[in-house]
């Protein structure tokens, strides 16, 4: 069992698979794009399998595999499977923003994925496209409805609340009302491009939520890697949850850390603290090193972020789409 100088059991990684996305989402990338990581600069398949078994032996049960957009990375599915495999990994899951998914589902399948979250901010095409630049929206709802049919995949729809009077989180509500999903609303964290949108706090959701379906009654259990809190509406078939990392800061129960598609092990969302395992893998240090140095990385994951703060002094200048959420 792994934990931190805090006493936090950490039993879940997640691997950032690219940085690139075939998304513009406003909060998250510039509408130019950025200049990718140079191949050399990106962790092999290998390389991530080698880095996950140390991680299964030190403690780690659980793998989300993210991006930028994971899907666009060429054979991901691949090393799903072979994730999968990986004594002591029991979970494996995937975040999509679902430009793919109807493509790769199969695959995933196949390759035993448990579960998959599908970020989604809106089903209006015309704000679809405004908040992601690009014209996805009819084939992110196929990979949608693709995927319900597959029920031993757990479905989940990941929005971000914007701030803006356009979006209808009803309307996204709604998906786990009609359907077997469970709904989570992100709050907005002051990362990135993020910074600069209206905030959305979690008490204003439940308001409207409850305006328009009655009340949420809590749903003690979790589900899934974490941090998120669960409501039930009784016509609902899913819940509705939230990820309130704003209003209701949840540090103290952290179990994650974060491997970055350049190889970076990062500790904490908001610091830039870490070692690079890349540098260390390319150097020739046996495994056991390489466990040595992820020991000695959790040992200063910090305690909280600081993101509430009124003056924030360290600070992580990535952003989302190479942090992988
Ligand atoms: N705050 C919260 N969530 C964010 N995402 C991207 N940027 C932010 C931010 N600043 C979300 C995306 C996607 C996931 C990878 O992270 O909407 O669901
Ligand atoms: Fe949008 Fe995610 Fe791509 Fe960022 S990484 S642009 S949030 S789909």
């Amino acid at each position: 069992m792994m934990m931190d100088a805090f006493n936090r059991k950490i039993d879940y990684l997640r691997i950032s698979v690219t940085d690139r996305c075939d998304l513009r989402c406003k909060y998250c990338m510039p509408n130019s794009g950025v200049q990718p990581l140079a191949g050399q600069e990106i962790l092999s398949y290998e390389e991530i399998l080698r880095i996950a078994e140390c991680f299964a032996r030190l403690g780690v049960s659980r793998i989300k595999i993210t991006g930028g957009e994971p899907l666009v990375r060429r054979n991901v599915i691949d090393l799903i499977f072979k994730l999968k495999r990986v004594q002591g990994i029991e979970k494996v899951t995937l975040t999509t923003n679902g430009t793919h998914l109807a493509e790769f589902i199969d695959g995933l399948s196949e390759a035993k994925i448990d579960a998959i979250n599908l970020s989604l901010d809106t089903l209006n095409p015309e704000l679809y496209q405004k908040i992601t630049r690009r014209n996805a929206l009819p084939k992110v709802l196929e990979g949608f409805q693709k995927a319900l049919d597959y029920p031993n995949i757990k479905l989940k729809i990941n929005c971000v609340p914007l701030g803006i009077p356009e979006q209808n989180l009803l309307e996204i509500a709604e998906l786990a009302k009609n359907h077997p999903v469970h709904v989570r609303f992100i709050e907005m964290m002051p990362i990135g491009l993020g910074r600069n949108f209206p905030f959305k706090s979690e008490t204003d959701i439940m308001q409207e939520l409850e305006q328009a379906y009655g009340s949420l009654e809590p749903f003690n259990e979790v589900l899934g890697n974490g941090p998120c809190r669960y409501y039930s509406l009784s016509a609902f078939q899913g819940k509705i949850g939230f990820i309130s990392a704003m209003s209701h800061k949840f540090c103290d129960s952290c179990n994650r850390v974060r491997l970055l598609a350049n190889g970076k092990l990062k500790t904490c969302l908001q610091f830039d603290h870490g070692v690079n395992l890349k540098d260390i893998i390319r150097s020739g240090s046996s495994n056991q090193e390489l466990e040595a140095m992820i020991k000695q990385a959790l040992e200063s994951k910090p305690r909280e972020h600081h993101f509430t703060k009124k003056f924030i002094t360290e600070t992580e200048t990535k952003s989302m789409f190479q942090i992988g959420g």
